[in-house]
């Protein structure tokens, strides 16, 4: 299953990733002249995936029905606003590129909640195109370093761009899935991701390997969809795909035990917003203990 569901997410995130560079391909060309006067590309957000936004306005387990009247979306208008750029402050936003900006596919803003402090080692699973790297490394400062940690090479391409486009020095982006790290134990202070543990096809071996690259003391902070401990696998499938963040999302209860059992402490789950019903976009927060 494993490896079915990493093409899956590689070809989904790959294409966005990919409409997004020939997007700045075609600007470049167009300020450069080498277009013949053809207007520049305007950037565009990554497409929202295939969420039913209809799901979010019935009761759990229970499909809308031909002619419902919530079928159609209209409480879940705000949409848009569950996932992506505007879960940014002004100023965050202010100083990043505007593809940067554009390609973020999260559901919250790890990085306002992380406490990074100057020096810190950063780890951000599943960097897609950067925008919290790009905001940890500015944290963390030049005494500090940002990792970004991602599967899909269009991704990393973007993700590598938009750096070098901030003139960000103290950042890196490495090619590798979150179930099996390319890093080595003890390296990181803190772990962030944004909206992908959910996605991964076995979250045991990505809390271990939380476990095992943290240093001791060191700490995890990340955004992600978590379901109410009420809703059925097959009822979290019915709010969205798993590529689309829902249908592998954890329960609290299974993400409270996943953690522990990985050997972290101070397990901690605030939800922020709802994505759909019954499903929450949450702050997971946790700890590697000082003596492990
Ligand atoms: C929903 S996007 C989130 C991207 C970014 N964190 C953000 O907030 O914009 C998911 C990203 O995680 C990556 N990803 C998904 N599953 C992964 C895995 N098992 N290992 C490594 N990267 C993964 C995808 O390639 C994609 O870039």
């Amino acid at each position: 299953m494993t490896d079915d569901l990493h093409a899956q997410i590689r070809d989904h995130y790959g294409d966005s990733a990919r409409r997004m560079l020939d997007a700045l391909d075609a600007q470049e060309a167009a300020a450069t002249g080498a277009t013949g006067g053809t207007p520049a590309t305007t950037l565009t957000m990554l497409p929202l995936l295939d969420v039913q936004p209809a799901a979010c306005c019935t009761p759990a387990g229970v499909a809308a029905a031909p002619g419902d009247a919530h079928a159609g979306a209209s409480c879940c208008e705000s949409e848009p606003t569950v996932f992506g750029p505007d879960l940014y402050g002004a100023l965050d936003r202010a100083d990043l590129p505007d593809a940067a900006v554009l390609a973020s596919l999260g559901c919250g803003n790890p990085t306002a909640v992380a406490e990074l402090h100057a020096g810190e080692t950063v780890l951000d699973l599943g960097s897609g195109g950067g925008i919290d790297v790009l905001l940890s490394a500015k944290r963390v400062g030049l005494a500090g370093r940002a990792i970004g940690l991602d599967m899909t090479d269009d991704m990393l391409a973007l993700a590598r761009r938009n750096a070098a486009e901030a003139g960000a020095t103290n950042v890196e982006f490495v090619k590798g899935t979150i179930e099996s790290m390319p890093l080595d134990a003890g390296t990181v202070d803190v772990v962030i991701s944004n909206c992908v543990i959910n996605l991964a096809a076995d979250k045991p071996a990505v809390f271990r390997e939380i476990a095992r690259v943290l240093r001791p003391g060191g700490r995890m902070a990340v955004s992600d969809v978590v379901a109410e401990d009420v809703l059925m696998e097959d009822e979290r499938r019915e709010r969205g795909s798993w590529a689309a963040c829902y249908a592998g999302a954890l329960s609290f209860g299974e993400y409270t035990a996943g953690l522990m059992d990985a050997g972290l402490v101070d397990v901690e789950i605030v939800p922020t917003h709802s994505v759909a019903d019954r499903m929450h976009a949450a702050i997971v927060r946790a700890r590697k203990p000082a003596n492990a």
